[in-house]
């Protein structure tokens, strides 16, 4: 045993961590998108037989948490979920300390959301176990950049050249970041569309090649993909954003989706807010993709622990 914490640090995260996709190579994500194309909930083989893979959900979530919990035992794992209310983080437990925890109780792998950014990171590098990040803060989402970019790949079979437009509240969502990288990554021309106040211009600097439109429509005209993103209501205090005028000017509705391609893919990370981000008519049309996501996040997660514990081919 490390006599300090300090002591137990280690440099990198335990291999088959997955902490955000800024700082994976494409060649890393291509292989879990093709590992997730062979992955099918209801014929899965048991990879996973006698691991415990651990849920530490410190925010709210009904998708990533149940799509782990739903790819983790398609694949003969254990799931235990600890969440911030009712655990002894109620009580003050650090971080740490509820990992050391979930470690010394059996945990093989452990999935974590937290609301700062850089949590998961700070877990991995104490931990011998894989982390996998499920949302830290406004950093990233990873595990949501893939299954959207599975997404994408069912329907148009490839990224490359996509023209990806990706409308609303970037400057509080993780979402956009890992989505950003990835799509980057890629080789798909990616426009960001937004007020200000949620699409700071700093945002260009995130990766080359990035465009912003104030305008919806502009944004919106030609485009392949448009991801939408949640109006992070929680997140707006102190900002002067008025939602009437984002209604407004950024709304999604049927008549500005027909800018887009015919073919184009109406995507959203959800959870969706009817009548703020787009119109009921919009979430229901023949482009949406919503629920196809949320199906696709089984198998990506899938995918993500069977690499985090070595049963990726
Ligand atoms: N997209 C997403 O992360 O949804 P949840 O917050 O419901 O997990």
């Amino acid at each position: 045993m490390p006599a300090t914490v300090d002591q137990a640090v280690k440099k990198t995260a335990t291999r088959g961590s997955l902490l955000g996709i800024e700082g994976m190579p494409a060649s890393e994500i291509q292989k879990l998108l093709q590992l997730a194309r062979k992955m099918n909930p209801f014929k899965a083989r048991l990879l996973l037989r006698g691991k415990r893979v651990l849920l530490l959900f410190y925010e709210a979530s009904t998708r990533t948490r149940t799509s782990f919990e739903i790819a983790a035992k398609s694949l003969g794992a254990t799931t235990v979920l600890v969440q911030s209310s009712g655990s002894s983080i109620e009580k003050g437990e650090s971080l740490l300390d509820t990992a050391y925890t979930l470690r010394a109780v059996g945990a093989d792998v452990i999935v974590v959301r937290h609301p700062h950014a850089g949590a998961p990171h700070l877990m991995a590098s104490y931990l011998d176990i894989p982390v996998i990040n499920a949302g830290d803060g406004m950093h990233e989402h990873p595990t949501q950049a893939l299954l959207d970019a599975f997404t994408i790949l069912r329907h148009k079979k490839k990224l490359d050249g996509m023209q990806v437009t990706i409308v609303g509240d970037v400057y509080h969502s993780r979402v956009a970041r890992s989505a950003i990288h990835l799509l980057s990554k890629s080789g798909a021309k990616i426009t960001l569309c937004g007020p200000p106040e949620l699409l700071p211009d700093i945002a260009t600097t995130l990766v080359e090649g990035l465009t912003i439109t104030r305008s919806c429509e502009e944004g919106l005209r030609g485009a392949d993909v448009v991801m939408v993103l949640r109006v992070q209501k929680e997140r707006l205090a102190g900002l002067q954003v008025s939602l009437q005028d984002y209604i407004n000017r950024y709304q999604i509705t049927l008549s500005r989706l027909r800018l887009v391609k015919n073919d184009a893919l109406l995507m959203h990370p959800g959870p969706i807010i009817r009548g703020l981000e787009l119109t009921w008519d919009v979430a229901e049309c023949p482009q949406s993709v919503i629920v196809e996501e949320v199906k696709n996040g089984v198998p990506v997660r899938m995918a993500v622990l069977a690499r985090a514990l070595g049963k990726a081919s």
